[in-house]
């Protein structure tokens, strides 16, 4: 039986209940499960907000914690690296993980698995939009949707650490399209040529949104199981240049070419599943927030 999260209850041993002590987070109280975000770069920093915000119990992990996260508390923050061995029994014992880096090398992730992620741990990993892969199918203009039953390129090394852990370990994989938000803005992108007007269907996630589905993923997502997170319209370059242009300005110094046809990223199953609503459903209504944040005015 799956328990909602409020009532996702732990009594803990003794053992137990001094990990929790010696990570800042009071075992006595009936606690919902503490969850460690391996790895704290641009999503792990928004799932740690998000986290404290809703009260739960969070450990914030890097490599280099004193470096990395010194604006975090001490108790609230562990070092971790997939590569290190010796760091992995930092993990506190009943946490559950939400992992938000590749899954690679395949046989480190198969070694820590093995060490750390019993079948008790929720386990959320983060891939990406690139692992679905549609074969031999010829390209069309319009390329069709693509939902979560899609094959993945199993060529790819991440996509062979993901299944890996959602094969054996219950891990929940969560195929994320192109992360935007602030310091991470799409016009920058365009001003800088790193993207340019061409055909190609790109799909994106905001930032907040992902970090929302990350924890609802681990609280009421099905273990083994995969979603799409994307807001779920796909939009073409060259229509989000012009829009940026003619908003701002801005133009890319690229030159309009012809392209793959890219994706298009159905996100039904995560928004029902996680029964989540997006708080930025409008690329260009965010855009222009993202802007005004950055001091930028619209073109009169
Ligand atoms: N950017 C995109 O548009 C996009 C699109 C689709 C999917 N994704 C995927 O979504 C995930 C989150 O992306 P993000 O941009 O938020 O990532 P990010 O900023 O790079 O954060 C991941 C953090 O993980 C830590 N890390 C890296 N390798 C590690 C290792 N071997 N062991 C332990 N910790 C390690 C690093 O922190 P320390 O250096 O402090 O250890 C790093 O800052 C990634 O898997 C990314 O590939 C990204």
């Amino acid at each position: 039986m799956r328990l909602c999260p409020e009532t996702r209850t732990r009594i803990g041993s003794n053992r137990q209940q001094q990990t929790n002590r010696q990570f800042g987070y009071d075992a006595r109280m009936p606690s919902l499960r503490p969850i460690v975000i391996l790895g704290t770069g641009y999503t792990g920093r928004w799932i740690q907000k998000l986290a404290r915000e809703q009260s739960l119990p969070i450990l914030a992990s890097s490599r280099q914690p004193e470096h990395h996260l010194s604006d975090i508390a001490q108790t609230a923050r562990i070092r971790f690296d997939l590569e290190s061995p010796s760091t992995w029994s930092a993990l506190p014992l009943d946490a559950d993980l939400i992992w938000t880096f590749p899954a690679v090398p395949l046989e480190q992730v198969k070694a820590f698995a093995t060490h750390s992620c019993s079948h008790s741990r929720r386990l959320v990993v983060l891939g990406s939009t690139s692992a679905s892969d549609r074969g031999d199918e010829p390209l069309t203009d319009m390329p069709p949707w693509i939902d979560e039953t899609c094959p993945v390129n199993v060529d790819l090394p991440r996509v062979q650490g993901e299944e890996y852990l959602r094969t054996k370990h219950g891990g929940i994989i969560l195929r994320v399209a192109g992360i935007y938000g602030p310091h991470r803005n799409p016009v920058e992108w365009i001003r800088q040529g790193r993207v340019g007007p061409t055909n190609k269907f790109v799909n994106l996630i905001h930032v907040e949104d992902l970090a929302a589905l990350c924890l609802l993923a681990l609280q009421i997502g099905r273990a083994g199981d995969i979603y799409n997170i994307s807001d779920g319209l796909p939009r073409r370059w060259t229509e989000i240049c012009v829009e940026v242009s003619t908003r701002w300005g801005i133009v890319s110094p690229r030159e309009a070419t012809s392209s793959q046809p890219g994706k298009r990223i159905n996100n039904r199953k995560a928004l029902e599943g996680l029964r989540y609503t997006l708080r930025h459903p409008d690329l260009y209504r965010t855009l222009a927030t993202l802007q005004q944040e950055s001091g930028v005015r619209n073109c009169p």
